[in-house]
């Protein structure tokens, strides 16, 4: 056991109270981001006169080589140390000398962590985003081509209206161009360097904050010492943008499910995004999107962990914060995998445009257009929607759908029913003639692929 504050204890602390408390099992991934911020901080300690250069310049070459020995396997971070600070202390120490004991001068590890996690989300942010422009490019070309691939919009999972894929598809470009948007707005907010709140009351060094801000990419510095050590609403922000993330996965993950159904047969799933069953022969399984689906739960149990965890932390730092690195790992995580392999399976996903397109003739989707076909005969709606009610039943009687009946049978229902109702009620016609703002029509959706084209090559994360 190798800890910073032996100084104060004269017994020794219990083993597993040891292992519980410390953190370096999964804080080892701040490495890069520790290394980071020191140097930063010894950079601005040397500015202001509180090391030498001299010490500033072995402070950077110790944190620099230590990097790259962890990194080509020479230097192992192993659990004798409690945390990946008190690592690269004691190393920076081991290797340089005195000068490794000034690097922690007016910083405390409460303002060190939370530098360390604010670097390593913005990281993760913008690589979300990333990920999300992706997505966002691989629905834009699948809706390219399927401006005109007919299907049945449902409600309640019944038939409702006919839509089209592209306007279907295009419901999701929408929300992942949301998610999109939050990342960016996420970021801006959590753009603020906490280094120099040290444990939370600042401290007496004359320290240079808005240089360390600025040496680290940051907006400028955070404004309250005891906020800046116990913050942790940009990562429940971040968490919350991904649950949200996962929401909209999931509901796409569970139409392809559907679509994927012996019933349906909208999709084929490619092989490299499917399993199969080791009894049943005949099985090819959608696991990707059912675990996407289901790890959808996992990233709400995260946000719901760290909100938990925070509800009840008096100011200032307390150490269950410490708890915010597994479930935010664990989130980050779960969604980088989720929306690259998403991404992929999308991609590769074949849709069969005859059994969409024959799934829309039936199931009544052009009733609404026959109604308003009478409607535009002179009729009432409330009366049209009651004699294309009736209309129906007769046809469910029949097995037959509205288009199947002669005019003479529709004419029993109503004499307004004219020759021109058969093209009126034709699937093209009733996408063709949805031609409001965001509806499917193939004129309108064009508008907004071009709007949506126009988003993607002028959008930019900062
Ligand atoms: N491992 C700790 C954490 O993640 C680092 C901060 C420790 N601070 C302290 N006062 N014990 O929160």
């Amino acid at each position: 056991m190798a800890q910073l504050w032996g100084g104060r204890f004269t017994g020794s602390i219990n083993e597993l109270a040891w292992t519980f408390n410390a953190s370096i099992t999964f804080d080892q991934r701040f490495l890069e981001v520790d290394v980071r911020g020191s140097k930063a901080h010894a950079t601005m300690l040397a500015k202001q006169g509180i090391i030498s250069e001299e010490e500033k310049d072995a402070i950077i070459c110790g944190l620099d080589a230590i990097l790259s020995d962890v990194r080509d396997g020479k230097l192992e971070i192993t659990d004798k140390y409690e945390d990946i600070h008190s690592f690269l202390e004691a190393n920076l120490i081991d290797r340089i000398g005195d000068a490794g004991k000034k690097v922690h001068t007016g910083r405390s590890r409460n303002d060190q962590v939370a530098l360390d996690m604010r670097l390593y989300c913005r990281g993760e942010v913008e690589n979300t985003a990333n990920l999300l422009e992706e997505l966002l490019k691989c629905l834009s070309s699948i809706m390219k081509d399927n401006l005109e691939t007919y299907m049945p919009g449902f409600t309640h999972l019944q038939k409702a209206q006919p839509v089209t894929l592209a306007h279907h598809l295009g419901a999701y470009f929408e929300m992942f161009k949301r998610d999109l948007l939050r990342m960016k707005d996420i970021y801006k907010r959590m753009n603020y360097c906490p280094l120099g709140a040290g444990a939370l009351a600042g401290t007496t060094y004359p320290l240079d904050r808005d240089y360390v801000a600025e040496l680290l990419d940051f907006e400028g510095p955070t404004l309250n010492s005891m906020d800046s050590v116990s913050d942790r609403d940009y990562l429940i922000e971040y968490m919350s943008a991904l649950s949200t993330i996962m929401m909209h996965l999931s509901r796409l993950s569970e139409e392809i499910i559907i679509w994927n159904s012996n019933e349906y047969r909208f999709v084929e799933i490619d092989d490299a995004y499917s399993t199969g069953s080791s009894i049943m022969p005949q099985k090819k399984n959608p696991d990707i999107a059912e675990l996407v689906r289901g790890k959808t739960g996992r990233v709400y149990g995260d946000l719901m962990s760290l909100l938990t965890t925070m509800k009840g932390i008096p100011l200032a730092y307390n150490k269950d914060m410490q708890e915010d690195k597994e479930a935010a790992f664990d989130a980050m995580d779960t969604v980088r995998n989720c929306l690259t392999l998403f991404t992929d399976m999308l991609a590769t996903l074949k849709f069969n445009k005859d059994n969409m397109e024959k799934s829309a003739t039936k199931g009544f989707t052009n009733a609404t257009d026959a109604a308003d076909y009478l409607v535009n005969k002179g009729m009432p709606f409330r009366d049209a929607h009651s004699v294309i009610g009736r209309l129906v039943l007769a046809c469910i009687d029949k097995g037959c759908a509205i288009d199947d009946l002669s005019l003479s049978e529709l004419k029993e229902f109503s004499e307004l029913f004219d020759e021109d109702i058969f093209d009126a009620i034709s699937l093209k016609t009733c996408v063709e003639k949805r031609l409001t703002v965001g509806a499917p029509s193939p004129d309108v959706m064009k508008k907004v692929i071009e709007a949506n084209d126009e988003f993607l090559s002028s959008f930019s994360f900062k």
